[in-house]
């Protein structure tokens, strides 16, 4: 089959659906590759590269619609280029389906086959490698912070020079999904102090993880809707919500706002007020700024300078980056070409069985199959966030299910007591010795190991390998003149084994505390 990538058409769009790297990948899947002319210009992917790469260049839009049986695509098709499309063909791309309805029902007229890309499942992770939504969130975060610093006057990392010191940039993030934790390493990696804030509040360990400080809001709420997505807050969580932001406003030089729910309109966080209290020459970013932006004084497309506080509201941050956006977004398409064509002979098969598959599939031969059912696993996850609410009422009402774990426990002890009971009445008193010691060790070392955290369990192992080496002991007794310790020295091969022993425990014993200290040094700052 062929697959045809047209030269995107809305206006500032730079991207394109696929890089001349990733053509000759599509070639090893069995199918063929033809580019419009000039399709890449803009994202640095000349004609050149694409025919070297071994795809066909084809002059006009028209033609290459016609004579595609797959198009990939970034932004979804105006009505025109439908009308270009081969009927019966498939399209990849975004289509958002449930803001183009009219643009479904144009598609499905012409029997089409519609891959959504902003469809796909997120939450399946064999979906991941396809997650064009991602990847492109990523690449916009990273952009913001360089649009920030572009316009912001000082440097992003505190600096002591002859000339004076330099303080480090504040920058707090508002949202910390996809695009929100590109924007925290960004800026984090230039050297800012960064501090976030999500409604979602499991987000809190992987803004740390990047170099973040979480700031929470003072207001007992969760904030996840599922999915990994948040959902619309209660009145008392948005007023104490304003009054962090306020604060943070204040304080910080730098604000990148990314906060999101899907098929809502950008929850409002900053207010014309914060604005008008942010120190001269701070900077918003609000990625939000296409769904109606974070920031009250937002202007779609624009950068503009409010109150001494420059806002940018850029909605073209991926064609920015053009030539990065396009290679991942061209990688997304090859992993879903991927998924499709999984004998390798150019062939697809829209498996409508496959959760990831049905899942970004809107328009099936024509037939509109949008909303995909939730795939299984997430049908599946669903029960177990319900499990708190069950456990209290179960435990009122005196269930059976804790008086018999509870039974189970008084169970195993008595059977454990009476046992020692026996080996106390019968075994010789040595054995006894030796059996108290070997039960306390048991029990010591499980109360160690299980209250060090497991990212610790590896260097306690290695501690107390190195400490178990007290065979050492053993070994330098059975060598020590007699006149040290009154012992009869061994002779022969017991003496050669005793300083082999010392040597391999040796080993054993520094090397153990090497390991024990190099790993205990990639903990500490
Ligand atoms: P996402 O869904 O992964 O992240 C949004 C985050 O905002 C979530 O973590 C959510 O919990 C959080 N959030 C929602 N309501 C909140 C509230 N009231 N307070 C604090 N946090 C809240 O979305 P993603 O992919 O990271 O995209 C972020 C934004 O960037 C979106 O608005 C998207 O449309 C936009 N975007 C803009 C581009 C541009 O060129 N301007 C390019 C790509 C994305």
């Amino acid at each position: 089959m062929r697959i045809g990538i047209p030269a995107e058409t809305s206006a500032g769009e730079k991207r394109v659906a696929t890089v001349p790297e990733v053509v000759e990948k599509l070639i090893k899947l069995g199918f063929t590759v033809a580019v419009q002319s000039g399709a890449g210009d803009a994202a640095n992917c000349s004609d050149d590269a694409y025919r070297a790469a071994g795809a066909e260049i084809i002059d006009g839009a028209a033609k290459l619609w016609a004579e595609s049986d797959i198009v990939f695509k970034v932004v979804a098709p105006t009505s025109a280029e439908v009308a270009l499309m081969r009927e019966g063909g498939t399209l990849v791309g975004f289509i958002w389906p449930a803001q183009n309805p009219e643009l479904m029902q144009q598609l499905a007229a012409k029997k089409a086959t519609v891959l959504a890309i902003d469809a796909l499942p997120r939450m399946l992770s064999r979906a991941q490698k396809m997650d064009a939504l991602t990847s492109q969130a990523g690449v916009a975060g990273y952009r913001a912070v360089i649009e920030a610093a572009n316009v912001f006057g000082r440097f992003f990392n505190g600096q002591i020079t002859a000339a004076g010191k330099v303080p480090p940039a504040k920058v707090f993030i508002a949202g910390a999904g996809v695009a929100g934790l590109a924007a925290i390493g960004t800026a984090a990696g230039l050297g800012a102090i960064v501090r976030a804030n999500d409604t979602r509040a499991e987000v809190a360990d992987q803004v740390k993880s990047l170099g973040g400080e979480f700031v929470k809001v003072d207001y007992e709420e969760e904030g996840g809707g599922g999915g990994g997505y948040a959902k619309v807050m209660s009145e008392g969580f948005q007023q104490a919500q304003r009054d962090m932001y306020a604060k943070q406003a204040r304080e910080v030089d730098i604000i990148i706002t990314t906060a999101l729910i899907p098929g809502k309109p950008a929850p409002r966080l900053i207010t014309a007020e914060m604005v008008q209290s942010m120190k001269p020459g701070s900077v918003i970013v609000d990625m939000a700024a296409e769904r109606g932006g974070n920031c009250e004084l937002t202007e779609p497309g624009q950068a503009l300078v409010k109150h001494g506080v420059t806002i940018v509201g850029y909605t073209d941050l991926n064609s920015r980056l053009a030539k990065q956006s396009s290679t991942l977004y061209g990688t997304n398409l090859f992993r879903l070409a991927e998924e499709l064509c999984k004998n390798k002979d150019g062939v697809i098969n829209v498996n409508m069985e496959d959760d990831a598959i049905r899942g970004l599939t809107v328009i099936k031969d024509g037939e509109i199959t949008w909303p995909a059912p939730a795939p299984k696993l997430a049908a599946v996850a669903k029960p177990a966030a319900a499990k708190p609410a069950t456990a209290p009422a179960a435990k009122g009402h005196g269930s059976a299910g804790a008086p018999a774990s509870a039974g189970k426990i008084v169970a195993i002890f008595s059977v454990v007591a009476l046992l020692f009971l026996l080996i106390g009445a019968y075994a010789p008193a040595a054995f006894l010795g030796h059996f108290t010691v070997f039960v306390l060790a048991c029990f010591v070392g499980y109360m160690v190991v299980w209250n060090v955290t497991p990212a610790l369990h590896t260097p306690l192992m290695s501690v107390t390998n190195a400490i178990s080496s007290i065979i050492a002991i053993g070994a330098l007794v059975q060598i020590a003149p007699p006149t040290v310790l009154g012992l009869d020295r061994p002779d022969g091969w017991i003496l050669w084994l005793a300083v082999a022993g010392i040597a391999l425990t040796a080993v054993n014993m520094f090397g153990g505390f090497a390991v024990t200290k190099r790993m205990l040094s990639m903990f500490r700052k």
